[in-house]
């Protein structure tokens, strides 16, 4: 009995240690820990350099991924090795178009660990958020995937990442934030009611927790001196292309971006590059659209449903089956900069904003 009882405590001893080297993990040129629904990265270095996608989830046939998307990769390592990047952001839509079944489907291969398969790109963490077509699948085995994998990081459905410089500076707090759960999800694409819905009393009863969670969290973020706040969803606030803006993203995350003095929002779902900047409560935020890593789409009809003089950039070009795009972005304490690049290396946009005033 005695030898028993030493046997299961040795194994749950075991089981710890395992679990724990998978919540401390070392990088390229990072320390991440996961604390549940908190994540630290601790950076080797005082600048940040992160690549944000969104809609990249290949094909649910062979070959499991588009032609963008693989080019899209390759440019991220080019980028990814010139500017010494540290992570990614992923911004839904991981899998078309269905999502996954469970933690072991094949789609995890083929779609991400063998596209996104450079040096760069592997040795560093990939911050995952889901999207519409990652719901219509199982949602929580893109969660389970993050104990499988080395570098997906999903440890809820939404975190907030907490990155520090190596001097030990606060310098960015990113929330993600899973916007069906917000909002409900919408439509496939070939339906017509394209903003999402919540369906039944359950649904609403979870949305308006998980809202209340998120001011929370963003007031709590707010009261720290970091640098820069970032918030990440899928659906946008601010589009002016196939699906336009979220209606209840309007309603319920746009003023709390600005009461909270966020510096920018980074969504997908629409399949560009869009940069919008919107002022209101006398705080600029800038909504920026990176959503064309798989699919490009040149739609414009939500053109005149967005703030007059808001829309500073927007690309879509290419025949949607080539070309594709994603954005850079370049952070220190005095500045923090985006950029847009097609997947052939060219670079279309830029714009630069500076710290939140404490
Ligand atoms: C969803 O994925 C989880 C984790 O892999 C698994 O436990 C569960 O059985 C899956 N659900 C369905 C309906 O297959
Ligand atoms: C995530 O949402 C859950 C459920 O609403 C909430 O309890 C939790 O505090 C949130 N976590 C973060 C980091 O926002
Ligand atoms: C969008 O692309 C199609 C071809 O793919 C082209 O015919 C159309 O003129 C383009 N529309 C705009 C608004 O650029
Ligand atoms: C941004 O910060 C970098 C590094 O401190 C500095 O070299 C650059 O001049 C700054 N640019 C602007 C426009 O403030």
């Amino acid at each position: 009995m005695k030898r028993f009882i030493k046997l299961i405590l040795a194994q749950i001893f075991l089981l710890a240690v395992v679990n724990s080297k998978r919540n401390s993990r070392k990088f390229l040129n990072s320390n991440l820990l996961i604390d549940n629904d908190r994540v630290k990265l601790d950076l080797k270095d005082d600048n940040v350099n992160f690549l944000v996608i969104g809609d990249w989830g290949g094909l649910p046939v062979f070959p499991y991924r588009t032609i963008i998307e693989t080019q899209v990769s390759k440019q991220m390592t080019k980028l990814g090795e010139m500017y010494n990047t540290q992570f990614q952001l992923a911004l839904g839509d991981n899998f078309y178009f269905n999502g996954v079944i469970d933690e072991n489907d094949k789609r995890f291969k083929e779609t991400y660990e063998k596209v996104f398969n450079s040096k760069r790109l592997k040795e560093t963490p990939w911050f995952v958020l889901m999207g519409n077509h990652d719901h219509y699948g199982n949602a929580s085995a893109q969660i389970e995937y993050t104990k499988q994998s080395d570098n997906w990081i999903l440890p809820s459905y939404n975190y907030t990442i907490d990155i520090k410089t190596k001097q030990g500076d606060n310098l960015i707090s990113i929330l993600m934030v899973d916007t069906v759960l917000l909002c409900g999800n919408s439509g496939y694409d070939w339906e017509l009611d394209k903003q999402p819905k919540l369906k039944s009393m359950r649904e609403k009863l979870v949305a308006n927790s998980y809202l209340e969670a998120f001011e929370e969290e963003l007031r709590r973020v707010s009261e720290t001196d970091v640098s820069y706040i970032l918030v990440a969803g899928h659906f946008p606030v601010w589009s002016i292309a196939e699906h336009g803006p979220t209606q209840c993203l309007q309603q319920r995350l746009k003023p709390l971006l600005h009461k909270y003095k966020v510096s920018a929002y980074f969504c997908g779902h629409d399949h560009n590059l869009q940069y919008l900047e919107d002022t209101y409560m006398d705080h600029p935020v800038q909504y920026i659209v990176s959503g064309a890593a798989n699919f490009v789409d040149n739609s414009t009809k939500h053109i005149d449903d967005v703030p007059e003089n808001s829309l500073k950039f927007h690309w879509a070009e290419g025949l949607g089956i080539v070309s594709g795009g994603f954005m850079i972005t370049q952070a220190n304490a005095q500045n923090m900069t985006f950029s847009f690049y097609e997947s052939n290396g060219k670079a279309l946009y830029q714009n630069i904003i500076y710290p939140r005033k404490l």
